[in-house]
């Protein structure tokens, strides 16, 4: 069977500044910018592989090995879209007649996460971002992505670009400056790590798309929060980011994520994202802070419990000895506790544990990613990496 087939892989990024509300439901238009950190796709990461042939008979996606509908209208429009593009970019280029027949033929999908789906880890901004790279790829589009990408998940368009990234909201009614891109690169801060602490692998109560209709629909806090707060504080966030001033960065990023979860209970009737596992842990990082006299340690949560911590490599050690000790593994066996880059956690010391002393919930987190700042989507070479066999079905 004649087929081209190209594997691409996109990382997880999480929003320091968040996105809340939309302008417009269709082309995804937010309400105001928004600042994000992209994680290496080493330890968190999307696959996706796009398979295109004259002989599929229908476009097909399988989704972490479950075919799911392909009807769904933001699929559709981001293949319309890259459709578009290749064929104003490349019609030429690679003989007009032979383009256009493959802009008619089907395609077949596969993508995998590896990290749960739907439990607040930006699964789908991973998602589709790697759609697009991938499509990008086969179709041989070029120039920035994030315009599609932001029509799959808006959060998707941040992750077509490592580093630090900007989304920003954009002032065309068509969309087309409502665009990413990065603002300071993937080695810029070498020393900055994040824990991902997976709280529960429960899909959302409440999908963002939904919540964050209703918090437009319903709360006045987000009115004026898109209107003063934001801008200020996006200016901030850049500042500090420039500087590497990570005591700056870390207040910016705990308030807005306290901010964002006041609008989500704002909102009526209320959206409750966190539970009494994340409000430990937010009470464990301002504890921890208190006692170092510094701010060392800043969280931020999306849409679910789990927690995202940012914080310097040198504070990794002694900040999982007590988040073993206090969210401590029984179930899941210690060893199996901390993912990711590799770290020797020291026994928690006695002083640590007095001072801090907040109640020990056992078992309430299942593991840790320990990860850094990484890169974008890109393209992987072999056969070894599709995860369609020659025939254009799910290995
Ligand atoms: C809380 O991008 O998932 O993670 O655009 O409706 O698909 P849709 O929403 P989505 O929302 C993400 C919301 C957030 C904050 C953020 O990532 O900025």
């Amino acid at each position: 069977m004649k087929m081209q087939m190209v594997t691409c892989v996109a990382p997880v990024n999480i929003a320091v500044i968040k996105y809340w509300g939309k302008r417009d439901e269709n082309l995804i238009l937010p309400l105001n910018s928004s600042i994000s950190i992209t994680l290496s796709p080493t330890q968190l990461r999307a696959k996706t592989t796009v398979a295109l042939s004259k002989d599929f008979e229908k476009t097909r996606i399988w989704l972490n090995a479950v075919e799911q509908n392909p009807d769904n209208p933001r699929l559709q429009n981001i293949i319309r879209k890259i459709k578009h593009r290749a064929f104003r970019c490349n019609g030429e280029k690679n003989g007009q007649a032979n383009k256009e027949d493959m802009l008619n033929w089907h395609l077949h999908i596969c993508s995998e996460n590896n990290f749960p789906v739907s439990a607040g880890l930006a699964s789908s901004a991973a998602g589709y971002s790697c759609l697009v790279a991938a499509m990008a790829n086969l179709f041989e589009v070029e120039g920035d992505l994030s315009g599609i990408a932001r029509l799959g998940s808006g959060s998707a368009c941040r992750s077509m670009y490592g580093g630090f990234v900007e989304w920003d909201l954009g002032h065309c009614s068509d969309g087309s400056d409502s665009l990413a891109r990065q603002i300071a690169p993937c080695d810029h801060w070498p020393e900055l790590r994040a824990l991902l602490l997976v709280v529960s692998e429960q899909p959302k109560t409440v999908s963002s798309t939904l919540g964050m209709q209703n918090s437009v629909n319903t709360s006045e806090l987000l009115r004026s929060r898109v209107e003063c707060i934001v801008p200020r504080r996006l200016a901030e966030l850049r500042a500090s980011i420039a500087e590497k001033d990570f005591e700056k960065f870390a207040q910016i990023c705990m308030k807005e994520s306290n901010q964002f979860h006041a609008i989500c209970l704002d909102t009526y009737p209320p959206i409750g994202y966190l539970t009494e596992v994340s409000d430990q842990i937010i009470a464990l990082v301002h504890r921890f802070n208190k006692l170092c006299e510094r701010l060392k340690v800043a969280y931020t949560f999306d849409a679910g419990p789990n927690a995202c911590l940012f914080l310097m490599e040198e504070d990794v050690p002694r900040f999982l000895s007590l988040i073993r000790h206090f969210f401590r593994p029984v179930n899941n066996g210690p060893e199996n506790f901390i993912h990711g880059l590799p770290v020797d956690v020291p026994r928690v010391t006695t002083e640590d544990v007095l001072n801090i002393s907040i109640g020990v919930m056992p078992d309430s987190i299942h593991y840790v990613i320990y990860t850094s700042v990484g890169v974008g989507p890109h393209k992987l070479e072999g056969s070894e990496h599709c995860l369609l066999n020659d025939k254009g079905y799910p290995k």
